[in-house]
Order: C-alpha cells, then sequence, then structure tokens
C-alpha cells in the first residue's frame, strides 16, 4: 500500500497565483486616463497633490519577473526638488508645532491606512520588486504598520521623552530598492514622528509603492507638505542631498554612494545618518541544531533572492559539521522554489533588474575564476525575467573577491573554523559591520561571542528579524546611526538650545570663538615655571615629538610661556597605535572605568591653583573665571565618573519570545580636537565621556591654549590611567585633525573648532566611513545643558541589539 509519506514525496506543486487584478486597476487609474501626464505617467507628490514634473522626463518602471512595463514615472529635476523642498519647509512650523498627540493620531492613522491596502500594497510590491509574495504579504507590508504604530507611540510620547529636543527641520531620504516600502517605513515613521517634514526619493527600480504610499498619506488627511515623493535616479538623489534648505540626509544603500554623499554633505551643517552595505557572519558552532541551521541559513540569503543589507552572506562553519552541514544544505536547495513572485507557494522571486542579475553573475564567474567551488541546484529557473539560483560556494579562502565583496544575491559562501576566537576573527575579517548571526546550544557561547562581534546587530539562533522597537544600523563601513527604537528617534531630532543646527546654512551658526577671551588683563599672580617645554603624551608616557622644532605658546600680553611639541603624521600614528594597543579598556568594569575617572579628578582638584593660574597666564582671562573652569572641569570628570557604571542599554520588548538587548558599545578609538575656548573644560568635557563609556582616545588639545591639557600628563601619570587609553598629540590642530580623520584605523572623529576644518573632517572621514561629530559653533562649556551628559554619551557608543530568543 502507498504510504502518506510516499505520496507526499510525489506530490507536485500546483500553481498557486496571487490575482494581481486589482493592482493593475490602480496602475491603470494613476497611470491611464485619471493620471497626470496620460499615457501611464505618474506624477509627482509635492505639496500634498500630484504634480507634473518641471523636467518634462519620465522613465519606465519594469517589473522584474516578466520584463514587462508596468508605469512611467517621472525623473524628477532640480526645479522639481526645489519645489518639493519649499513645500516641506512651507509644512514644517504647523506640522512641528502640533502636539505630539495629534501627530501620533496622523501616524496610528497611517498605520491603519496600511493596513487596509495591505493586500493591494503587497501585490504592488512583489510586481514592481520582483519578491515573493510569500514575503511582501508576511513581512514586508506587516513590518511597516508595525512601524507606523511604533512610532505614532514615539509621537505622543515625545515632549516627555526626548525633553529639551525638537525636530532637525526639513529631511531629505534616499532608499534602495530591496525593501521599498519598508524603507519608506523606516525614515518616514520617525521623522514624522519627531515633527520633521520629508522628501523621500524611492529608488528607480522601485517607485511603486512610495507612490501608493503618498496616496495613503493624502488619505489619512496629513496637512499638505508634510511628506513629498518625488521619483528619480541617482541624479534626483543627488539633487536633494545638495539642496541647501534640506536640515538632515537619511540614507540607505551602497557604501559607495553613501562615501558620496558624507564628502558631499561635509561641512554643511546637515545631520546624516547611512545605512550601507554588510557582507554578515553567520556562525555555526559544532553543537547547534543543524536542521534550525539549514532553515536559518535559507532566511539568511535566499529570502529577497539575497538582496538584503544584512543577509548572512558568510557562512563559518566549525570543521567538524562543516561536511554535514553542506550535505543538508545542498538537500535543502535542491527544494528550494524559483519563480513568478505572485506564486504563494514560491520561495524565490526574481532579482530586481538586469544590471543586478549582472553583477551576480559577473561576481560568481569570479569566485569560480578564482578556485572556489560553485554548486546551485538541479532545476532550471525560469527564462522569462530576471532569474537566478540559490549558490552555495565551498572551499573559499577568506581573501577571495566572494568573500570580501557584498554580491547582493543568491549567493553564499561557505568557510570553516577551528575555535570560537577563528570565528570571530573571521567574522570580522571585512570592512563591514552590519549583522551577525550566531548558532549554538551553548548559551555561555553564544553570549561571549557575540559582544566580540563588530556588528550593530547580532542575532543568536535566528536571522534576519526586525521590529520597530529595536534600532538597527551598522558598525565601521556599513554606516552609523540607527533606525528604530529611541536611538532612531534622536536620528530626526536635536538639541534646543543648538538652534544654529539645521537651517542647512552654516553661516547661521556662530563661530567658535576661540581666544577672544584673551583680552581680559592678566593677572598680577606668579606665574607657573616658564619656559617649559612639554612632549607628547602617548602610551602612558611623555613621548618626544617626532619633529624637532617646538611650538611656542605666549601669553596674551606677548610673553612666552612655554613650548610644546609640533605633532606631526608620525606622532598620531604612534598615538593611534597606542590607543588600538589599550582596546582591553573597553572589556574593564564601568565601576574600574569610573574609579580612574575619580582619581584623576582627585588628582587634579589637589593642583586647583595651579591649573587656575596657569589657564589666567595662557588664556587672559582672569582668575577668577580660571579657577571657575577648574572646578567645572573636576566637577565634569565626577559626571563621567558617575555615568561610567550608569548608561546602561535596555531590553527591548520586540516581537520575538526571547529577549533583545540593546548594548551600548564604544565605538573603538576616538580621535578629538578639543576647542579653543576654555581649553581645560573644553577637552575634559570630550575626553571624559569618550573613554568613561571604553573607548581610547587620541585627543589634539586647544591649539592656542594647549597647557593646560600638557600639565594633565603628569596628572593622568598619578591616577593609574592604562597605558594608551588616553594620548594626547599637540600642535596645528586642522593638520591634525585630518591626519585623524583619513586615518583608517580611527573609528570616530570629534571635531570642535572651525567649519573649513570640520568640513575636512567630514569628507576626509569617508574613508573608512568613521563617524564624525563635527562642530563650528560655541557651546558654553561651563553650561551642564550644553556642556555634558547624554549627548555626549550617545556620541561615544553605538548600540549593539543581540537578538535571543528562548524556550522550546
Ligand atoms: P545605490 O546606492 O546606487 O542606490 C540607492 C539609492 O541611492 C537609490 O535611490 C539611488 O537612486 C540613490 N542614489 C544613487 N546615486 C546617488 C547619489 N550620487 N546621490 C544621492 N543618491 C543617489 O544602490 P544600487 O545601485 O541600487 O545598488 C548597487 C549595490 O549597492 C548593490 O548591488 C548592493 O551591493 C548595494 N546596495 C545595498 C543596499 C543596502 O540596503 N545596504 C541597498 C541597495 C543596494
Amino acid at each position: 500500500m502507498t504510504t502518506v509519506s510516499e505520496i507526499f514525496q510525489t506530490m507536485a506543486y500546483g500553481p498557486a497565483p496571487e490575482s494581481d487584478k486589482q493592482a493593475r486597476e490602480w496602475l491603470a487609474k494613476h497611470g491611464g486616463e485619471g493620471g497626470v501626464g496620460g499615457g501611464g505617467e505618474f506624477g509627482l507628490f509635492v505639496g500634498g497633490s500630484w504634480v507634473k514634473p518641471a523636467s518634462g522626463e519620465w522613465f519606465d518602471v519594469i517589473n522584474p519577473a516578466t520584463t514587462q512595463r508596468i508605469a512611467r514615472v517621472p525623473q524628477a529635476g532640480k526645479a522639481d526638488v526645489d519645489a518639493a523642498v519649499a513645500a516641506a519647509r512651507a509644512a514644517f512650523p504647523g506640522w512641528s508645532g502640533l502636539p505630539g498627540h495629534a501627530r501620533a493620531r496622523y501616524l496610528y492613522a497611517l498605520a491603519r491606512e496600511v493596513q487596509r491596502h495591505a493586500r493591494l500594497l503587497a501585490v504592488l510590491e512583489s510586481m514592481d520588486n520582483g519578491k515573493s509574495i510569500r514575503e511582501t504579504r508576511d513581512l514586508d507590508i506587516p513590518l511597516v504598520a508595525r512601524h507606523f504604530y511604533h512610532h505614532a507611540g514615539w509621537a505622543q510620547l515625545r515632549e516627555s521623552e526626548f525633553a529639551g529636543a525638537t525636530p532637525v527641520g526639513v529631511v531629505g531620504q534616499i532608499i534602495p530598492w530591496n525593501f521599498p516600502l519598508l524603507m519608506v517605513a523606516w525614515k518616514v515613521a520617525p521623522a514624522l514622528a519627531a515633527g520633521n517634514t520629508v522628501v523621500l526619493k524611492p529608488a528607480e527600480f522601485t517607485p511603486l509603492t512610495a507612490l501608493a504610499f503618498a496616496e495613503i498619506v493624502a488619505e489619512a488627511g496629513l496637512p499638505p507638505g508634510v511628506l513629498n515623493v518625488i521619483t528619480g535616479d541617482g541624479r534626483t538623489g543627488a539633487l536633494l542631498v545638495d539642496q541647501a534648505d534640506v536640515d538632515k540626509i537619511a540614507f540607505t544603500g551602497s557604501t559607495e554612494v553613501g562615501r558620496v554623499i558624507r564628502k558631499a554633505t561635509a561641512g554643511s551643517g546637515k545631520k546624516l545618518s547611512l545605512e550601507l552595505g554588510g557582507k554578515s557572519p553567520f556562525i555555526v558552532f559544532d553543537d547547534a541544531d543543524l536542521d534550525s541551521v539549514v532553515e536559518g541559513v535559507v532566511d539568511a540569503i535566499w529570502f529577497n533572492q539575497g538582496q538584503v543589507c544584512c543577509a548572512g552572506s558568510r557562512l563559518l562553519v566549525h570543521e567538524g559539521v562543516a561536511e554535514r552541514l553542506v550535505a543538508k544544505l545542498r538537500a535543502r536547495m535542491e527544494k528550494l522554489r524559483v519563480g513568478p513572485p505572485l506564486d504563494k507557494a514560491i520561495d524565490m522571486g526574481a532579482i530586481v533588474a538586469p544590471v543586478q542579475l549582472e553583477r551576480i553573475r559577473g561576481l560568481v564567474s569570479k569566485g569560480v575564476e578564482e578556485g572556489a567551488t560553485m554548486w546551485q541546484p538541479s532545476w532550471a529557473c525560469p527564462t522569462e525575467g530576471y532569474f537566478y539560483p540559490p549558490t552555495l560556494f565551498t572551499d573559499v579562502s577568506p581573501a577571495a573577491t566572494i568573500a570580501q565583496v557584498e554580491i547582493f544575491g543568491p549567493v553564499l559562501v561557505a568557510m570553516s573554523f577551528r575555535t570560537p576566537k577563528e570565528a570571530v576573527e573571521l567574522a570580522n575579517n571585512t570592512p563591514y559591520g552590519l549583522a551577525a548571526s550566531v548558532w549554538t546550544e551553548n548559551i555561555n557561547l553564544a553570549l561571549d561571542v557575540a559582544p566580540k562581534i563588530k556588528a550593530g546587530v547580532v542575532w543568536i539562533n535566528c536571522t534576519n528579524v526586525f521590529d520597530a522597537a529595536s534600532g538597527f544600523g551598522g558598525y565601521r563601513e556599513s554606516g552609523f546611526g540607527r533606525e528604530g527604537g529611541r536611538e532612531g528617534m534622536w536620528e530626526y531630532l536635536k538639541l534646543q538650545w543648538d538652534e544654529g543646527r539645521g537651517t542647512g546654512d552654516g553661516s547661521k551658526r556662530s563661530v567658535a570663538k576661540g581666544a577672544s577671551r584673551r583680552t581680559r588683563p592678566s593677572s598680577p599672580v606668579p606665574l607657573p615655571p616658564i619656559d617649559r617645554t612639554y612632549k607628547m603624551f602617548i602610551g602612558g608616557k611623555q613621548a618626544r615629538p617626532d619633529a624637532p622644532y617646538p611650538r611656542a605658546i605666549v601669553a596674551p600680553d606677548g610673553r612666552r610661556l612655554a613650548e610644546v611639541g609640533e605633532g606631526n603624521r608620525k606622532d598620531v600614528r604612534n598615538a593611534v597605535e597606542a590607543a588600538r594597543a589599550a582596546e582591553g579598556w573597553a572589556h574593564t568594569t564601568g565601576h574600574t572605568r569610573g574609579q580612574i575617572l575619580y582619581y584623576i579628578a582627585e588628582n587634579l582638584a589637589t593642583r586647583t591653583d595651579e591649573f587656575t593660574a596657569r589657564i589666567d597666564a595662557m588664556t587672559g582671562c582672569g582668575l577668577e573665571r580660571a579657577r571657575a573652569e577648574v572646578d567645572a572641569a573636576v566637577s565634569r570628570l565626577f559626571t563621567y565618573a558617575s555615568w561610567a557604571d550608569k548608561y546602561d542599554g535596555q531590553v527591548h520588548p520586540t516581537t520575538i519570545r526571547g529577549v533583545t538587548l540593546a548594548m551600548n558599545e564604544p565605538i573603538g578609538v576616538v580621535g578629538i580636537a578639543a576647542p579653543e575656548d576654555l581649553p581645560l573644560l573644553g577637552f575634559i568635557s570630550l575626553v571624559a565621556p569618550a573613554v568613561a563609556v571604553g573607548n581610547t582616545v587620541v585627543a589634539i588639545p586647544s591649539e592656542i591654549h594647549p597647557l593646560a591639557a600638557t600639565e594633565l600628563y603628569s596628572v593622568l601619570e598619578t591616577s593609574d590611567v592604562p597605558a594608551g587609553v588616553m594620548n594626547i598629540v599637540t600642535g596645528s590642530k586642522d593638520e591634525l585633525s585630518k591626519v585623524l580623520a583619513d586615518h583608517l584605523d580611527v573609528d570616530a572623529m570629534w571635531y570642535f573648532g572651525n567649519q573649513v576644518a570640520a568640513a575636512e573632517v567630514e569628507r576626509a572621514s569617508a574613508g573608512n566611513m568613521k563617524r564624525t561629530w563635527a562642530e563650528w559653533h560655541a557651546r558654553d562649556w561651563l553650561d551642564p545643558h550644553q556642556g555634558e551628559g547624554r549627548e555626549f554619551l550617545r556620541e561615544a557608543t553605538q548600540v549593539k541589539n543581540i537578538w535571543i530568543p528562548y524556550g522550546e
């Protein structure tokens, strides 16, 4: 008798297509007679209505599964971008002035509308992008609704939870094609919740759900101009980036374009967040449940045809189980189904466009050329449309192109490791740092490995899980800034006192005052010893500068006070090396770091008179003010000693059964160029928060008044600061800052000085996409609102979210 199991094995899939009728009707309504341009042409959504593009240009939107044209959308030009930004600007006072509760109601309405139109949106997304209806219906669209619900909550709570903060202004948002509507939600929801207005540019391959969303926004009754949607390719994106009246750019896409945008916005005062590419490791230890692992791999690399920035594209397997896992994977791949995206029984749909298909083919050929073993299932993909089969590479060397370059397709490269240490090394052997997933039944091992991986998200025994309550974003060349959660909201807010920011116009900010207080007469009290020659402070020791020509430091009345080293590239290199070698600082306890900061404060306090006299002699600010500065510096050290064991993370209530730990991690080696004003306090105000949370620093003190910092050498030497945690290089602040910003082993750069050099720092940072914090407007460092607090700690950390499901 035939068994059920035998029948099951021989059953074939019949077609199970989702109807595209409603989506076709919607397209016809917009592109046909009722359409703006007629003949299948959409308009731009500006100021609450559909308008024809001034550019007069349109381009085709293609269904990648059929290669048929399904719509035409405008290629927005300069006048169109300007009009959209003007509409957003006009809407800003009204929208930002609404009570949080009113914005919450609008966001709630958007979530409801998305749910109401879920079917249309899911089908449209599949037609436009080529991804399977199973994914758009069950993942993309539900996550979109969830994002708006979650952010309706942040709108409601903004005044209380983000007290002292205001929206940034007009935000330009540029998104990619891999999750077209989900990226709309990730960008638009926090921006609107915070009170900003938006100009959104969807990707040229996939503009349709963003246009449908514009219509939903109108239906939900949002005021005109709050959200504007302009279509076009990279040229339109570049115009939006350059538009002077835009206050912030939020971008998701390739690291290459992220770099271009970083350079283009340098020195403009525009706030920036970048979510870029990845080459994320998927680590399997020998005690992992291999059947779960196989399903995990399917989700990691064959979800969305592998066109996922956080795809688990590098399979790192413990040597002992590698062969077994590869065999299981091949068997599973043989059963995957590639075909028409609207078929409900399909696992993988089409690749978004011919250019992407070519890129995948090219990289796969390269893999074969370089000697790796390529395996694909025996079945063939449909020939009509842009399809590509799931692909597995074994015998891959860690340096191979396919192990290093983001393929952004259904291609998995497998490598093996012997020890957890080797697994971590392999995992971090990439310039990226977006995500990772770790598979083991040993929770100790998982929680040991997770913090060691340089990535913004670590999934334990799961992968590609997202939720609005948990921030998402990268380390290193995967960009900076987070989307989702509390930290995602901060990307769209600025502190109230910081009035100049957000104008997009640097000229509206005052320039740091530098030595402006030098005009006051200096005190007649005896000065500290004159004509000392200070070295650098590197690796815990006073180090002779590389160049033999010191720089003279003079008092406001022209008297020579001392000489300091003229730091150069070599000194910076040594300092960075020392800072890197001191990375163990990150693994000391908050308690220990706090104790050391208290000790510095104590040693500084005992020398208050000396520092007071020194500051007065240098700046001519008067003894009273100098003493106030020293007292404030001592207090600031106390502040960060206090914070060292208190800047804790969170446990997010996400939609998994388990916990999502949001951990504040140090960034690594931070370059700091201190302000000219208040030379001791400015210096301490930046260095203390950076080291409190576990970074090591290379600091450049005030160029005109470096002696407060050089005098600190001996304080640091007697305060148990481990060698290399704080390094000080004196000399030309702007030149040294540029060297630090260029340095590929520096992870973040803070610059406080003039606008021109700030721009240089931001531009140079694009090399390794290091995070920057560059300011040229004056802060009152004596005011605790401006000079200390959570803002500094946020800059000094990056959030890693570790997802830990539990239960049987
Ligand atoms: P892309 O980075 O060129 O495009 C992303 C968005 O940026 C699109 O809206 C595009 O129009 C816009 N854009 C392009 N040039 C611009 C410029 N100069 N200024 C402002 N905006 C600009 O990505 P593309 O070409 O679609 O894909 C290329 C590769 O990038 C992929 O193969 C993949 O490796 C990676 N990628 C990564 C994504 C991620 O989520 N991390 C998403 C999309 C692509």
